[in-house]
Parts: structure tokens; sequence; C-alpha cells
């Protein structure tokens, strides 16, 4: 018996999204399936999508499959993943973010997520157009002839899944589980793609701390430049659209430090309730949008 979490048992039993979608019947809206496997040859997945065609948004999706609780946890958890996002977003979703999205997965099942990432692959190429047969994973020197597996297939799954180990290769893509005679070559694809793994760990760990120091890094002060740009455009947009409603106006006369100069002009000067115009249109505006430490005060209008 597996170790199943949870979710995959509540997935299996439950699944979601189970069944063929209905042709499309609507203006600007297709639906695609992709498929992979063969039910002679075991587990198999058709899976739908219906795509809003003018912003390649996944509508619906569903998945019919032949194969077994994880195969089918897989399927259901994907239509979830997908739906909502769009097909540049889908084809980021590679099987760990299925199997994460169950919770896992023993991983001599691991194929069953793999196999729910290249159906989608296969939608999405189809529904633009692109051959499958023509995917980068398909090309190139064929490894394990008892199950199809090419070297680009194998490189990958070992790349995103950081496998060791010639039996996860096995539980990920079936590599190596028939009459054995690749995986001495499967050997050689780990020991190769995991020195490349190690050569851009370090630029990457170095890509990483820059952008955490970036994101950690207090916002840097504003220029006098930038205050004076940034309160003369709240002005314009903001404030003085409403006084200038009123018959009043104002006008940005000079800034040293955090301390605002203005001139109220029309109704505003010498209103009995300039202060709080200053106050309360100005001064407070321009602290919510510019810099909570402003002080706007009035200066007389040059004669
Ligand atoms: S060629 Fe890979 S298991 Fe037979």
């Amino acid at each position: 018996m597996w170790d199943y979490s949870e979710q995959v048992l509540e997935h299996f039993y439950n699944p979601r999204n189970q069944g063929a979608l209905s042709p499309a019947d609507q203006p600007g809206v297709a639906v695609v399936y992709g498929e992979v496997g063969s039910i002679a040859c075991g587990d198999a997945l058709r899976l739908h999508l219906k795509i809003r065609e003018a912003d390649e948004i996944v509508l619906d999706a569903s998945f019919q499959t032949f194969g077994c609780t994880s195969a089918i946890a897989s399927s259901s958890a994907l239509t979830e993943i997908v739906k909502g996002k769009s097909l540049d977003e889908a084809l980021q979703v590679d099987n760990r973010a299925i199997a994460d999205f169950l919770g896992g997965l023993p991983e001599a099942k691991m194929h069953c997520s793999v196999m729910g990432q290249e159906a989608l692959e296969a939608a999405i190429f189809k529904y633009r157009g692109i051959e499958v047969e023509a995917h980068a994973d398909d090309d190139g020197k064929l490894i394990c002839k008892c199950f199809g597996i090419s070297e680009p297939k194998i490189r990958r799954v070992i790349a995103e899944n950081d496998l060791t180990e010639v039996e996860q290769i096995t539980s990920y893509v079936k590599a190596g589980g028939g009459c054995g005679s690749c995986l001495a070559d499967i050997e050689d694809l780990i020991t190769s793609v995991q020195a490349e793994l190690a050569a851009k760990a370090p630029a990457k760990v170095a890509a990483e701390v820059a952008i955490a120091q970036e994101q950690a890094a207090p916002p840097r002060p504003l220029t006098t430049v930038q205050k004076i740009s940034l309160i003369q455009k709240v002005l314009d947009e903001e404030v003085r659209p409403v006084l200038l409603a009123d018959g009043g106006d104002v006008e940005l006369y000079d800034l040293d430090g955090d301390r605002l100069s203005v001139i109220l002009k029309g109704a505003c000067d010498g209103c009995a309730s300039s202060t709080a115009t200053v106050k309360i249109a100005i001064e407070s505006r321009l602290r919510e949008r510019v810099l909570p430490s402003l002080v706007v005060e009035t200066v007389a209008p040059v004669a």
C-alpha cells in the first residue's frame, strides 16, 4: 500500500473536473486537449482546456485519465491549478507544482505528475499550432528504447527535480524500468546534469542574495527635485481642481527642506477658512501622497 497524502486520497475519491469539455460554442473561445501515454501501455491522460483567445486565459479545464490513484489525483490537481491562469503562466507549472499541490507523491509515483505536466504542454502546444513531436524533449538521442525516452527529457527531469539516483529517473519517467540496458547512460546523464547544476549554483545564490538585499534595503529618500515634481503633480491633479471649482487656486512658491510655501489665490486669498484649506485640502493631501513630514505654510502674493 502506497503512503498517500490526504490530498491525494481526497482528489482520488472526489476528482475535480473529470470528463471531457464540450466543444467551443462561443466566438473567441477555443477548446483543445493534450494527450500523453497510451491505455495499451499503462497510464494515459487527456487534458482538456477551454481558452479565451483574447488573453489566452484558461477558463475551464477537465481530464480523462486511465491510471492509478496518483494518476487520477495528479490530473484532478492539475485542472485546479491551471484554471484562471494564462497559457504562459500555465507553462510554468511543472511536475513539482502538481506534487506539491497534493502534499507530495510517493517517489515511485512521481511519473504521474510528469504525465500531467506533459499533457498540459501538449494541450498548449496544440492550441498554439506547435507540433508536439517538435517539442525539444522529443528531439535528441533516444536513451531508453523500452519506454521511448529521449536524452533531453531525462536531462530536464533531473534538472527540474534535482534527481541524483537512477531509480529516481525510473520513478519520474519510467526510463530504465524495462530491460535495464540504458541504466549506464542514465547514470552518465545524472553526473553530467548535476555537474551543470553545481556550476550554476554560485551565480544563482549570488543573484538571490542581490535580490534579497535590494528588497530589504530602505527606500532612498526623495531628492529636492523629486519632491518638488511630486508636490506639483499632486497640486495640479488633486488639489487645484477642487479649489478652482470654488473660485480659488494655489501656487507652489518654495520648498525649504520639508517646509513648503504656497500662495493662495482667487477666492482662497483672504478667505476666513484659508487655514483649514491649507491644513486639510493641501497639507494632509501632500503628506499622504508625497511625504508625511511636509509642513505647508502660506506666503502673501507678490505685489
Ligand atoms: S532501454 Fe531503458 S529499460 Fe530498456
